[in-house]
């Protein structure tokens, strides 16, 4: 990562649940946080943290250019923003499957990410196939197909110099997640934070949970 005073992280759906819990947490560990949300006019909670807030709906390519064209020296991008049940199956798959990886490459072509970088996709694993042949449902299809295009473009990304991986954030208590989910926002944030700090060369391009376990794809 880069020798300077603060790193500073890109969280990508940060208006409510684990992204917002991310970028809290960040802010409150002396990072600079960039934080996205479609509702930049009215950010709640977003908006008490001290952190830069800039637009976007991960769907709009517009927004997205404008973003990449704006950042430099990122030591960590995060992308949070997901979708789930109450969504039809074409945004799941926009949403949860085109747009990380999308939103990644073209932070990279844009030069935003500075050379040892880190990038997480928020993945779930319900979209593990497990040599599964046939639908996982319309969410684990869509986060299975994010899967899938992470694994094919790994190798080009290293060569670029960051370090990739998607993680599994546990089933959190969050609008999507339900109130009857065993974890809560900070401890999954917490987690993911940890495994993010950890993270080496060696676990580029793999599956990873909240815990720092390896999940199988
Ligand atoms: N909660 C769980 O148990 C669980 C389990 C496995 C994986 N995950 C994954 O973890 C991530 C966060 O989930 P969560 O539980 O925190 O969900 P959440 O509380 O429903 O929050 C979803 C976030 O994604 C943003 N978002 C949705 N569509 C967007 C779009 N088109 N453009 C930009 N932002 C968009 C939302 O922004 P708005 O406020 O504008 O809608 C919100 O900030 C997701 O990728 C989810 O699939 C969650």
């Amino acid at each position: 990562m880069a020798d300077r005073t603060s790193l500073k992280v890109l969280v990508i759906g940060a208006s409510r649940g684990i992204g917002l819990e991310l970028a809290r947490q960040y802010v409150g560990q002396g990072w600079e946080v960039h934080a996205t949300t479609r509702t930049p006019d009215q950010p709640g909670r977003l908006g008490e943290l001290g952190l830069k807030i800039h637009p976007l709906d991960v769907r709009d390519g517009a927004q997205l250019a404008l973003l990449a064209g704006s950042m430099t020296g990122l030591d960590l991008v995060i992308h949070n923003a997901g979708v789930g049940r109450g969504t039809s199956r074409a945004e799941m798959m926009a949403v949860n499957a085109d747009a990380p990886i999308r939103t990644v490459q073209a932070l990279l072509d844009a030069g935003a990410v500075s050379p040892g970088g880190k990038v997480v996709l928020v993945t779930s694993q319900l979209g593990a196939r497990r040599g599964r042949v046939g639908s996982l449902g319309d969410y684990g299809d869509s986060k299975a197909a994010l899967n899938d295009e992470f694994r094919r473009r790994a190798a080009d990304w290293a060569s670029r110099g960051v370090l990739a991986v998607v993680v599994h954030p546990g089933w959190v208590r969050t609008d999507m997640g339900g109130s009857s989910a065993p974890l809560g926002v900070e401890e999954s944030a917490e987690g993911i934070r940890r495994l993010v700090a950890g993270l080496t060369e060696r676990d580029h391009g793999r599956f990873w949970t909240w815990e720092g376990r390896e999940h199988p794809w």
